[in-house]
């Protein structure tokens, strides 16, 4: 056992990476590969599910070549992946049928206002956990069908099958055509507004509403158990767990009890609060999701807040606005100057996820003097991503009846340490980042060890979890309730932008 390694796959929006684990959770080996991102039209996000597929076949015999182990070193393979992301495929060819829709597109925004209209937030919520949103799947689902020739047909006589990255993969390492599994995992399922949450099933009355035929959908198993063998990549090695990425992070992160919470913070940053065994429904424009399902244990939900714009904001004034050079510059700027000299800026590039889910919201830029330098500019956009967090945080506390005591972070934009004082800060909560940042594959590693006993029981992965650095709150209170009341005015104003 001492010189096996369970191997994480973390299918991502950006890239593609392979990482490989000791039984101490630590990281050993990694390969990473980019695809390429297609932008048809505004708001349109796609990727090549080809291409993936051929990143993940490259990815893996890299990763192992690195420390020179074969698949008779690989214990099991976990799979992280980006969630919500909706692939269409023919069973006959297994090719896919165009490119993905990536959960970053909006084009079902038409669909999806209608669907607040009537029946309203409420229907899903009660039966999905989710409020209609270009974010989810089934509206993707619902406009392929709409918008191109004899696919709902094609799909009614079973001849389509859909997934999301996870189900794509799995079907074509077990072996494609060639009888490769079909299924998905709670978590991911959780995202396509098709899911009863209390069943785990597919929900007939949200398959009769949008129109979605069964035989299109993959089985669901749970988080972790054995799925079957990735015998057209590492034969004999078998595909142990799945999870959508966010999730893995909260495995990752050790967040195995009711209250604990995670958020990672990339390109868009996701907070993920453990409930336990509770299903919390949220009144305060949360989503109730799956956290987890090991094998035939009980289902542990968790309430999420998804902000879509907060790297991406750092991405934007470096490319776009040419401020920065490279992302970390952006600390140094921001510290140039004391505070924000009176500036917000509201990222709703394409609306507002939680808790406002607002497709109406455009960005803002509020409180512009010729006082305002680059520097205040640089603080605002990282202020931006602390502000978002403590609205979702609020809409936890409220909704959980329990105040939040820490949050443990992860994620690239976690290397800004300004950025995670100003979250301690505005969060009023010890802030605190784990030794091994690579949470999503860890997590997703950590369920398929526990498929095959690599690791025996959830107290071995939290001894496993180390603090690295710890952020305090410093920020005087009534400062804090001020610059909150300006964030939130700054807010409204980006509502009702797109008419
Ligand atoms: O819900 C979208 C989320 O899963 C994307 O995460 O890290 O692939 O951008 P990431």
């Amino acid at each position: 056992m001492a010189d096996r390694y369970v191997m994480s796959i973390d299918q991502g929006t950006t890239s593609t990476r392979c990482i490989l684990f000791d039984q101490r959770g630590r990281l050993c080996s990694v390969a990473q590969r980019e695809h390429r991102q297609y932008f048809p039209r505004p708001g349109w996000v796609e990727h090549d599910p080809v291409e993936i597929w051929r990143n993940v076949r490259r990815v893996v015999p890299e990763a192992m070549a690195h420390i020179g182990v074969d698949a008779g070193a690989i214990a099991a393979i976990g799979i992280a992946n980006q969630r919500e992301t909706t692939v269409l495929w023919d069973r006959r060819t297994g090719l896919p049928l165009g490119r993905a829709i990536v959960w970053q597109d909006t084009r079902t925004a038409p669909l999806v206002d209608a669907l607040r209209n009537r029946p309203g937030d409420e229907y899903f919520l009660d039966r999905c956990g989710l409020p209609p949103s270009t974010y989810f799947s089934a509206p993707r689902i619902r406009w392929l069908f709409d918008h191109v020739e004899g696919l709902e047909e094609r799909a009614r006589a079973g001849e389509v099958l859909f997934g999301t990255m996870e189900s794509w993969l799995i079907y074509n390492l077990t072996g494609g055509i060639h009888g490769g599994l079909h299924i998905t995992d709670p978590t991911n399922a959780s995202r396509t507004m098709l899911v009863n949450l209390r069943t785990l099933t597919w929900d007939s009355e949200l398959l009769d509403f949008f129109g979605v035929p069964r035989a299109l959908l993959p089985e669901i198993r749970s988080s972790a158990e054995s799925y079957g063998e990735a015998r057209a990549l590492l034969p004999g090695v078998r595909i142990t767990a799945a999870l959508g990425d966010q999730h893995a992070a909260l495995f990752g992160q050790t967040c195995f009890s009711p209250g604990e919470a995670k958020c990672t913070y990339g390109t868009g940053s996701f907070l993920l609060r453990n409930t336990g065994t509770e299903l919390v429904r949220s009144r305060n424009g949360l989503i109730t999701t799956i956290a987890y399902k090991i094998a035939t244990e009980p289902t542990v939900y968790a309430l999420e807040g998804p902000m879509a714009v907060t790297g991406s904001l750092v991405q934007w004034f470096r490319d776009q606005l040419g401020l920065i050079g490279t992302a970390p510059e952006i600390e140094t700027l921001a510290r140039t100057v004391e505070d924000n000299g009176g500036c917000y800026i509201v990222p709703a590039f394409s609306g507002l996820f939680a808790p406002h889910w607002r497709s109406d919201a455009r960005g803002v830029v509020v409180g512009l003097t010729s006082y305002i330098t680059k520097g205040h500019l640089a603080r605002a956009v990282l202020e931006a991503t602390a502000w978002q967090t403590r609205e979702v945080v609020d809409a936890m506390n409220a909704d959980c009846g329990l105040p939040l005591r820490r949050l443990k972070v992860d994620g690239g934009m976690t290397s800004d340490n300004l950025l995670m004082q100003m979250l301690a800060d505005v969060l009023d909560v010890p802030v605190v980042r784990p030794l091994v940042a690579e949470t999503v594959s860890l997590g997703a590693a950590y369920a398929a060890g526990l498929a095959v006993e690599y690791w025996p029981d959830l107290e071995a992965l939290r001894a496993n979890w180390h603090r690295a650095a710890q952020w305090l709150p410093a920020m005087d209170p009534e400062r804090r309730e001020e610059e909150y009341e300006s964030w939130r005015q700054a807010v409204e104003r980006s509502f009702g932008w797109v008419r």
